[in-house]
């Protein structure tokens, strides 16, 4: 009889940052983060014109390593959420080309755009959670459209919620939540399908500064277990408490990339 519980820990491995059962979201994969530790995701001269011809970006170029924490920050109108539309495939750029390992992602179209979204996991600034489902079901929700089995619902939805430290609040309606939970369902539904890439824009754009503070620990913690995180804010205190790599766009220009960043504008 085949030990089950190492045959789910290998099936797990597949996915590359989710440890075992017993220290789900609670152990430390930094090992992993050297075996990966090549470009996910490369933009080539990436420049988009909107159709009323307003210049969102220009010519921009990077490249971000699997398991690194990248800020975007740039006043408003920069061209951040734009910038994170063009890797989700949601707009085409009007020159260059954006890669996920060595997708061209704006070659694809229906079925493998999908798959594509599902290796990112996305948070925005005003939540966007079913009001009529409770916080499990939000969760699940996302698990179902998946595709998941029932038994990987009823196992994973407690412990991605025991990893936003939400446990209690399990069976609330998003109208009895505080900001700061609902960010962190928002949050916990982003990571429930173990995506490679974790985007946030202006997360705690809505928060105050100890819900801020809360919520930048939570993607430092995802970070630490193996998944690219990209932000975007204008928050000063957020970019220097993570103290991770900064890149910073005017006019849809980055005018810096820096390792260890400093908000500078
Ligand atoms: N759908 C659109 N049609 C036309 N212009 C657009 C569209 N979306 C964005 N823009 C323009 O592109 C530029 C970049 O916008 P974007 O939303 O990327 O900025 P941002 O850095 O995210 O700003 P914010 O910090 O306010 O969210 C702006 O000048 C904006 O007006
Ligand atoms: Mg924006």
């Amino acid at each position: 009889m085949p030990d089950l519980s190492k045959l789910r820990v290998i099936l797990r491995m597949r996915f590359y940052w989710l440890p075992p059962p017993k220290t789900r979201f609670g152990g430390s994969f930094l090992f992993l983060k050297n075996w990966y530790n090549r470009p996910v995701i490369n933009f080539e001269n990436v420049s988009k014109k909107y159709a009323d011809n307003s210049v969102a970006l220009s010519e921009v170029s990077f490249a971000i390593n699997t398991s690194e924490f990248v800020s975007i920050v740039g006043p408003s109108g920069a061209g951040k959420t734009t910038l994170l539309k063009m890797l989700l495939a949601e707009e085409k750029p009007t020159d260059g080309k954006v890669y996920l390992h060595d997708i061209d992602v704006h070659s694809l179209s229906g079925e493998d755009i999908n798959q594509v979204r599902r290796k990112i996991g996305v948070v925005f600034q005003d939540f966007r959670l079913l009001s009529h489902k409770n916080v499990y079901e939000n969760i699940a929700f996302a698990m179902e459209a998946a595709g998941r089995r029932d038994e990987e619902i009823e196992s994973d939805v407690p412990h991605v919620l025991e990893l936003v430290d939400l446990s209690n609040k399990i069976w609330n309606f998003p109208h009895q939540l505080s900001g700061g939970e609902k960010q962190r369902v928002a949050i916990a539904r982003a990571i429930v399908n173990q995506p490679e890439i974790m985007i946030a824009d202006e997360p705690t754009g809505n928060l105050d500064p100890s819900n801020t503070y809360d919520i930048v620990q939570i993607f430092k913690k995802i970070n630490d277990l193996g998944t690219t995180v990209i932000l975007t804010t204008h928050n000063k205190g957020v970019i220097d408490s993570i103290g991770r790599r900064v890149i910073t766009i005017q006019d849809g220009r980055i005018i810096k990339d820096d390792p260890s960043g400093k908000y500078i504008l």
